[in-house]
């Protein structure tokens, strides 16, 4: 069976003429619709029990004192039937003509997503702003994500009651993204996206607020530190590799009596390597490494030097264009080279298998 699940808040205006939608798209299969919603002060939980007061495959879960759309979904989904479970705006945003071609994917994997933004899909009257913030926000969630998602902040997705079931416990019931904190769990699921039209709201008012985005930034700002274990490590490694240079810049100079530019090429080069074994050894040993050794060594002095120039690129911007004291220009090219240099290294040089 599938379960489709309409959160709602305040949406008597859509949401009969939604569930109407969805019945006659989908009324050869063996469906069940679950509206939860949070006491709306319009009623529209009233509506539903009224209208469809005489048809079993409707249901209408009120919540009393919880309210937000994430743990709305997560009560449907635990109280459905159905083997696959399905959500969708309730106010006629989504293509309910979708719903069948989601089904049939649904059995071959563990996620169905409808996606605004790969070919054949798109927004309706939506505002520069929006677009934009919708699409930073996904670019955000890129490196934690399999590359081929487009819309992880979809509202309109099914995933099989069993791979939810095993990682319920893990979300957090707040705020809207209730898909992204299911693909946090495991980057390993299987995953196929359905393009659909986005269409613009004919009633009622959105409820995605300011709020909402803060708590977006906030849940991707948890799982980047969660999920970087390596970045303490890497920056033990980073300051042996200051220490590494200066001492040996030092002795070159001041003991072969080496020109001190010269002397600052191989006290660098010296602990790029340094700092390659330290983070080949520890920082990233758990790894089956995609590359040989070699390969590594290579990519890792590659990246070292780039984020070198990037380095010196902040520094004289910074300092150039925007007059801001040398020193903090510095700061401000370091911080940005070592996040370059953690990140590349991480999921290039360090790749795994
Ligand atoms: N039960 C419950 N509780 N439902 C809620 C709540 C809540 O606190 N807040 C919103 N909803 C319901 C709305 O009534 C609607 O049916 C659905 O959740 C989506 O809310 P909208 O307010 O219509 O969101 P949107 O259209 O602006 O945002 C859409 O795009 C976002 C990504 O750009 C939705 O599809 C979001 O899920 C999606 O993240
Ligand atoms: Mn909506």
């Amino acid at each position: 069976m599938f379960s489709i699940i309409l959160p709602t808040y305040n949406e008597k205006e859509s949401i009969v003429k939604t569930i109407k939608s969805i019945k006659s798209a989908v009324k050869n299969k063996d469906y069940e619709i679950i509206v939860v919603d949070d006491n709306s002060p319009d009623k529209t939980w009233n509506i539903v029990d009224t209208v469809f007061k005489k048809n079993s495959k409707v249901r209408c879960l009120r919540r009393i004192n919880k309210k937000g759309l994430s743990s709305a979904i997560i009560d449907g989904f635990i109280q459905a039937k159905g083997e696959y479970l399905f959500v969708m705006d309730a106010d006629g945003q989504h293509d309910e003509k979708k719903l069948n071609i989601m089904f049939e994917k649904i059995k071959k994997n563990d996620i169905v997503i409808g996606t605004r933004f790969r070919k054949g899909g798109s927004v309706e009257g939506w505002s520069k702003t929006r677009i934009l913030a919708s699409r930073i926000g996904a670019i955000l969630a890129r490196p934690f994500l399999s590359k081929k998602i487009t819309d992880p902040m979809s509202g309109f997705f099914g995933i099989k009651k069993s791979v939810f079931m095993k990682y319920k416990n893990n979300l957090d019931g707040r705020g809207y993204k209730i898909l992204l904190d299911i693909l946090f769990q495991n980057k390993k699921f299987k995953i196929e996206e359905v393009p659909f039209k986005f269409k613009t709201r004919k009633a009622g008012k959105s409820k995605l607020s300011f709020k909402v985005m803060i708590e977006y930034l906030l849940m991707l700002g948890k799982h980047a530190v969660r999920t970087n274990l390596h970045f303490i490590p890497f920056s033990i490694v980073g300051i042996t590799g200051v220490l590494v240079n200066t001492v040996l810049l030092y002795i070159l100079t001041e003991y072969l009596e080496l020109y001190y530019l010269l002397s600052a090429v191989f006290a660098i080069e010296t602990s790029i390597i340094t700092n390659f074994l330290l983070n080949n050894a520890w920082t990233w040993r758990k790894r089956k490494f995609r590359h040989s050794f070699f390969q590594r060594l290579l990519r890792y002095n590659l990246v070292s030097i780039i984020a070198l120039v990037i380095n010196l690129s902040v520094l004289f911007i910074l300092t150039h264009f925007f007059n801001i004291y040398y020193i903090y220009s510095n700061f401000a090219g370091i911080a940005f080279a070592f996040l370059i240099n953690y990140f590349v290294n991480d999921r290039w040089t360090f790749d795994e298998k």
